[in-house]
């Protein structure tokens, strides 16, 4: 199996992610971090101990990290994810609490005690990353890849360009992209293609194993909310567990080789990213100004129906 970690803000779509990687056999889920984003981080630890705690996974180590952006003050998205940040589904409190280790540390020694090279899935803001980057650059010898959701080719979410993870702390994603690993973008323009249709929802919330039960509470929530069509109001968005279907299929994805640039500037780009899929050079590079960019992954079409099918497939599989 692929040596997975995910760093994530617990969160109705990243729980979704967790049950997935803890149920796929192909993905050996080392450990998992935390970090303000849908929610404050201590409502992120408690989120993902009870979601590890429902799937079956209590011994996977957790780690507290950023309380808040870089730069930003903290700003939840409890508007789409419940007051709890979860949904409002009323989860019981965990029983362990976190790690002794802070999540830069436990970051540090999974990736570096790893057999082999490490895939970093974040599906929150970039500030873990980027303060683990920073302080233990000798960790990108172990990671294969980092695969991440979060930016838009597109419309953004968060701003009419930028999509919450990037927007909420914008110069940590800046620090990301530009870490010289391989990165793909699991950005917002797959993102919200991937959904469950009501019936297989109910399904999966009429299981006997709680994991399973789980996922289909989650996707009643409906965390597409923002910039949900009406028409697609009956479907429950994978949302963040599509980046973990990407690590485990890759090939359900078309992704291309593009320059991507984080906007930094304070106004209304702020948080975007930049995305150039121009077939040739402009203006601007052939008068000298061009810049050196980082080249990403970008996730430009996703296989909807084979996404799901493995999304389905993985939580029901794991019922006896
Ligand atoms: C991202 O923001 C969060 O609300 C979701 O969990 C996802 O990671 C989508 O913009
Ligand atoms: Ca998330």
């Amino acid at each position: 199996p692929i040596p997975v970690i995910i760093d994530c803000d617990t969160g109705v779509d990243d729980a979704l992610a967790l049950l997935f990687a803890v149920r796929h056999p192909g993905i050996d889920l080392r450990a998992v971090t935390c970090v303000a984003g849908n929610t404050d981080v201590d409502g992120v630890v408690r989120n993902t101990l009870t979601v590890l705690e429902r799937a079956g996974a209590p011994d996977i180590p957790v780690g507290r990290g950023a309380a808040r952006p870089l730069i930003e003050p903290a700003r939840s998205a409890q508007h789409v994810h419940g007051s709890d940040g979860m949904g409002d589904l009323g989860l019981p409190v965990p029983r362990r609490t976190a790690s002794e280790l802070d999540a830069m540390a436990l970051l540090r020694r999974e990736i570096l005690a790893s057999p082999r090279p490490v895939t970093l899935v974040p599906t929150a803001p970039l500030t873990n990353i980027a303060l683990l980057l920073r302080t233990h650059p000798e960790v990108t010898r172990n990671i294969e890849r980092i695969v991440f959701m979060g930016g838009a080719v597109g419309s953004g979410n968060a701003t009419p360009v930028a999509e919450f993870n990037v927007w909420h702390d914008p110069e940590a994603a800046a620090i990301l992209l530009t870490a010289g690993v391989p990165i793909t973008m699991y950005g917002l323009d797959v993102f919200m293609q991937v959904t469950v249709d009501t019936p297989d929802v109910r399904r999966l919330r009429a299981s006997d194993d709680p994991g399973t039960r789980l996922a289909g509470d989650l996707l009643a929530h409906r965390p597409t909310a923002i910039g949900e069509e009406p028409e697609a109001e009956e479907a429950g968005g994978l949302g963040d567990a599509g980046a973990v279907c990407a690590v485990a299929d890759p090939g359900g994805l078309t992704t291309r080789l593009l320059p991507v640039e984080v906007s930094l500037a304070p106004g209304p780009s702020r948080g975007q990213t930049i995305v150039d899929r121009r077939p040739r050079p402009g203006e601007s590079e052939i008068h000298g100004g061009g810049r050196e960019q980082a080249l990403v992954d970008v996730a430009l079409e996703v296989d909807v129906q084979r996404y799901v099918k493995l999304y389905l497939d993985t939580l029901q599989s794991s019922v006896s």
